[in-house]
């Protein structure tokens, strides 16, 4: 049986009744499609395109045109999980008004369900602009990648009194402003726990420990399949890209020897072929 789709409601809902879900990214058509296959609640296309699938070292480089090129293969695998559109750097800092412009792209031009921006006290008189007119916005604190060239990296957050109190009111701000769910990223599980408790809209972790709403990974890390670094946060719960590499190995080793394709692998028509005119 197809899952039921969440809607905006059911977060806070979820909440009230301590329901724990799962968040994973997707960025095309046939990842979105197992997603959606699975019991895996939400899927966010993150702008973390820009490395698990551009290649680049950050999220700095992706542009809205990026994210809506992704965004909508993945809304037409996935119809029956909640879909959030990740906002790019760039497409929201300047204004409220080029915020609402660039959301309502994003809404617009793939039907996903949300928009999601980092950013915490600074960014909430912009989300409450967004929300005054009716677009749903996910909220994002702590380690905010577009932003980790000013922290120094991508470093974990709140590790001090101040910044712990710091991110406690961020996410108070940001619910006041009408979020209706908040990503919590790369926090002490103590300071995460706090933050939870501090509000009624669901905290959505990556590496915030287990005294959150809900758990997120980027999909290619939680399989395996991203090879290039592993942050202590994420578990591989499957070992995709070693699979790959095997099946495509068995592939080249049935091509050199020949073994590939077999009959049941050819179109075996019988077909007389008429000599060629010279
Ligand atoms: O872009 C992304 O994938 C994200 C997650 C890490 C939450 O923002």
């Amino acid at each position: 049986m197809a899952k039921k789709k969440m809607t905006v409601l059911d977060f806070k809902k979820y909440k009230e009744e301590g329901r724990k879900f799962a968040y994973v990214t997707a960025y095309d058509y046939t990842i979105a499609s197992i997603v959606d296959e699975s019991d895996v609640e939400v899927i966010l296309v993150g702008d973390s395109l820009g490395m698990i699938m551009l290649g680049y070292k950050t999220t700095v480089g992706v542009t809205l045109d990026d994210m809506i090129h992704h965004i909508r293969p993945v809304v037409k695998g996935a119809p029956n999980t909640f879909v959030a559109g990740d906002m790019p750097f760039g497409s929201y800092q300047e204004s409220p008004e080029q915020a609402i412009r660039s959301a309502c792209r994003i809404l617009a031009e793939t039907n996903c369900d949300c928009v999601k921006l980092e950013g915490g006290v600074e960014m909430a008189p912009t989300i409450k602009r967004m929300v005054d007119v009716g677009i749903p916005v996910m909220g994002h604190i702590g380690m905010t990648p577009q932003s980790a060239t000013s922290f120094g990296g991508f470093k974990v957050q709140g590790g001090t009194p101040e910044s712990a109190l710091k991110l406690i009111k961020d996410a108070k701000t940001l619910e006041e402003a009408g979020v209706f769910s908040i990503v919590l990223e790369c926090v002490p599980s103590v300071v995460a726990k706090a933050v939870s408790e501090a509000v009624s809209v669901p905290i959505l972790g990556i590496g915030a420990g287990p005294d959150v709403d809900c758990q997120v990974l980027v999909l290619q890390d939680l399989l395996d399949m991203y090879g290039d670094f592993k942050p202590k946060f994420v578990k591989h719960f499957a070992h995709i890209r070693a699979e790959m590499v095997k099946g495509l190995n068995l592939f080249h080793e049935e091509t050199v020897t020949g073994a590939f394709p077999t009959p049941e692998y050819s179109f075996n028509k019988q077909v007389e072929i008429p000599p060629l005119d010279d």
